[in-house]
């Protein structure tokens, strides 16, 4: 009898616990629908070249598409009960067109989604995406990692609070601008201020002045083009197979196949960490892992079998044209690896589909063509997978929680009872 009801209290206490699963996450749509209309709300401006002058028009349209959402995610947040505040980060740069130097204003735009912690406990992580792209094609910077943080925003202040999760410490989201600019003809590196360095130098350094430790910075560059083709993947006279060998062995099992994410990340005690989290939080998001997902199912249900693969900067590593491929000016900056912008360094990795390393529109791109089922869910798989690294590093489960207490309570108070009935 006695044995007959603690079993069953354990039958009640396990099921509740199943039920707080605290790494349920999703929400009552689709991601890739989300992804999609976010997309279809900016028709058309995602195929324009945007570069601060030969495609200062549809920059300018970019900057205000963006300041209206975040003028509304803003709105949103603060229905949910969220602390959320902008800043608009002006500067003036110098950029590089064709051999002449033309001086540029750029305008970062930020969205903070503020913990509940005090500044003195604040351990913010920053994600950030460029919204201009290069001179002459729009091919390798598409936006998807302006509507990536879009859609994740969005996402976080609808479930968060539906689920009973506390935000922590604060989410810096930053739309940067000027990422192409003047570049060291020797070593391919990007030298001066970009949109990024002025973030990183100016104003995080005043952002984090009283707060406890910075996690460190995501880079969406680019999430869209998935190919799950044989030799989709471009290596030839990159030097991939001397720089990053493991990699390359990697991807020469696999076919040399475009079906992953590169998670581009220094081999040291800044970006481990980081690396291990983003890498941890991919694993989480897949629809293999134990952990429901919860939500709605997206639309196409046969779900991607999307990879990640690590491209690890080592010091004293090889030194070939892919060592500049896989340094993008935003993570470059907040290494802060020419200590040109002062001595400032942040944790910074890049999450990619390695731009035009990956076949598929090299140059003009109709992204309308390009936001297939395929591409649709493997930028969701990105996305999902920040929501759930947000979930784990900068929340506190207070639903969860409160009621994994009730259960153990009243486990302890009817397995006393059961006792004390066994006994008399
Ligand atoms: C940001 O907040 C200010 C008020 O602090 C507001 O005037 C401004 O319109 C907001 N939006 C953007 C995109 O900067
Ligand atoms: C940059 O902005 C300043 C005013 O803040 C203006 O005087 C200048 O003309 C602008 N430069 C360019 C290249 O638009
Ligand atoms: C945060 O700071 C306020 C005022 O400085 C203090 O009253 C409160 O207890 C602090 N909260 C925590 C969690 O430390
Ligand atoms: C994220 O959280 C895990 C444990 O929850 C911790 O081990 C890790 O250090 C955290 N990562 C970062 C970058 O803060
Ligand atoms: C993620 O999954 C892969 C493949 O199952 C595994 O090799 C790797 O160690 C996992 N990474 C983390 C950080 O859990
Ligand atoms: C995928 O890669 C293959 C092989 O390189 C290429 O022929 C094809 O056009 C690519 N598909 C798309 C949709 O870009
Ligand atoms: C872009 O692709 C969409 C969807 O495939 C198509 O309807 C549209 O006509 C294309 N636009 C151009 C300019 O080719
Ligand atoms: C689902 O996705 C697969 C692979 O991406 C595609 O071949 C199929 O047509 C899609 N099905 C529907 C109903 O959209």
């Amino acid at each position: 009898m006695k044995c007959y009801v603690l079993g069953l209290l354990l039958t009640v206490l396990g099921t509740s616990l199943a039920a707080s699963d605290p790494l349920m996450v999703g929400g009552s749509y689709s991601t890739t629908d989300n992804i999609k209309r976010i997309f279809k709300d900016r028709d058309g401006n995602f195929d324009k070249i945007r570069h601060p002058t030969t495609g200062a028009k549809a920059r300018a349209d970019m900057l205000t598409f963006i300041q209206n959402k975040v003028e509304m995610l803003q709105l949103l947040a603060k229905q949910k009960g969220f602390h959320a505040a902008n800043y608009t980060q002006q500067f003036t740069t110098d950029i590089q067109v064709s051999y002449d130097h033309k001086t540029v204003n750029g305008t970062n735009v930020i969205l903070v989604l503020h913990g509940t912690a005090n500044n003195t406990e604040d351990e913010p992580v920053m994600l950030l995406a460029n919204y201009d792209t290069a001179r002459n094609t729009n091919a390798v910077n598409e936006g998807s990692g302006v509507v990536a943080l879009l859609t994740l925003f969005e996402s976080l202040v609808q479930d968060l609070p539906a689920k009973n999760f506390e935000l922590k410490s604060s989410v810096i989201f930053a739309f940067t601008d000027v990422a192409h600019k003047k570049y060291d003809e020797e070593t391919g590196t990007p030298r001066g201020e970009t949109g990024a360095h002025k973030l990183g130098s100016e104003w995080l350094r005043i952002f984090m002045s009283d707060r406890k430790h910075f996690r460190g910075a995501v880079v969406l560059d680019n999430l869209l083009n998935y190919n799950s083709t044989g030799r989709s993947q471009l290596v030839q006279d990159t030097g991939i197979d001397k720089s990053f060998s493991t990699s390359y062995t990697k991807l020469a099992e696999n076919a040399f196949s475009g079906d992953f994410v590169a998670l581009v990340h220094r081999n040291d005690d800044m970006d481990n960490p980081l690396a291990n989290a983003i890498e941890e939080a991919w694993n989480r998001s897949s629809h293999h892992h134990k952990d429901k997902t919860g939500g709605q199912q997206d639309s196409n249900s046969t779900q991607l079998d999307a990879k990640l693969l690590r491209f690890t900067f080592n010091k004293n590593m090889f030194v070939s044209p892919s060592v500049n491929h896989f340094l993008n000016s935003e993570q470059s900056a907040l290494w802060n690896e020419h200590a040109s912008i002062g001595q400032t360094q942040y944790p910074a990795i890049t999450l990619t589909d390695t731009r035009n390393l990956r076949a598929g529109c090299r140059q003009m791109c109709n992204v309308s063509a390009m936001l297939t089922d395929e591409n649709l869910q493997f930028m969701a798989r990105t996305v999902k997978t920040l929501k759930h690294f947000i979930i784990q590093n900068q929340t506190v489960d207070s639903g969860a929680f409160s009621s994994l207490q009730s259960s153990v309570i009243f486990l302890v108070g009817s397995a006393i009872f059961a006792i004390y009935n066994g006994r008399y």
